[in-house]
């Protein structure tokens, strides 16, 4: 991996710090998964049920503050850096489409079981879009970030970060 945490040399980082929300989605996720797949192996609706709160109320959280944080603070920085704009614009409209995540948790925790299949599929293609989003924002933007965008823009996002969470 590119990403060292070696190269902070102390000072915050913005980009290790979205790594670290990347991270976290991809546990949140994967949580997710397993549960949808327990699921399906007979497992009962009612534990469904409970990950799926435990990710609406993160989607509705990290997920939420993380897409601000690219769209508010890093995306216009790389922008300014000579970033392709409709790249960025793609990034932001899967970001919109991640927001439909939240409806489709919220109506698959209320789905009856007869209905559950289907809505469960979607769900786990939305979670496979989201990890591939973020696959590629590490390999492509979050790179490009290392290398173009100075310390002082670094710090600047980080502290934006933190003021944007009170
Ligand atoms: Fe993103
Ligand atoms: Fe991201």
């Amino acid at each position: 991996m590119i990403w060292m945490r070696a190269d902070m040399k102390g000072k915050p980082n913005a980009i290790d710090e979205m790594l670290e929300c990347h991270s976290e989605i991809l546990r949140q996720s994967r949580r997710l998964e397993e549960a949808l797949e327990g699921f399906r192996k007979g497992g009962s609706r009612e534990d469904l049920r409970l990950t799926l709160d435990v990710f609406l109320l993160f989607t509705r959280t990290t997920l939420k503050l993380h897409k601000r944080d690219e769209e508010e603070l890093l995306f216009p920085c790389l922008a300014d850096a000579g970033f392709p704009g409709k790249d960025l614009e793609r990034l932001m409209a899967e970001h919109e489409e991640f927001s439909a995540l939240d409806e489709l948790v919220g109506l698959a925790r209320d789905f009856g079981k007869g209905g559950a299949p289907a809505m469960d599929a979607r769900l786990m293609e939305s979670l496979g879009k989201l990890k591939a989003h973020m696959k590629e924002e590490e390999d492509v933007i979050f790179s490009m970030a290392r290398e173009k965008l100075s310390e002082k823009d670094m710090e600047k996002i980080s502290e934006r970060m933190k003021a944007l969470r009170g």
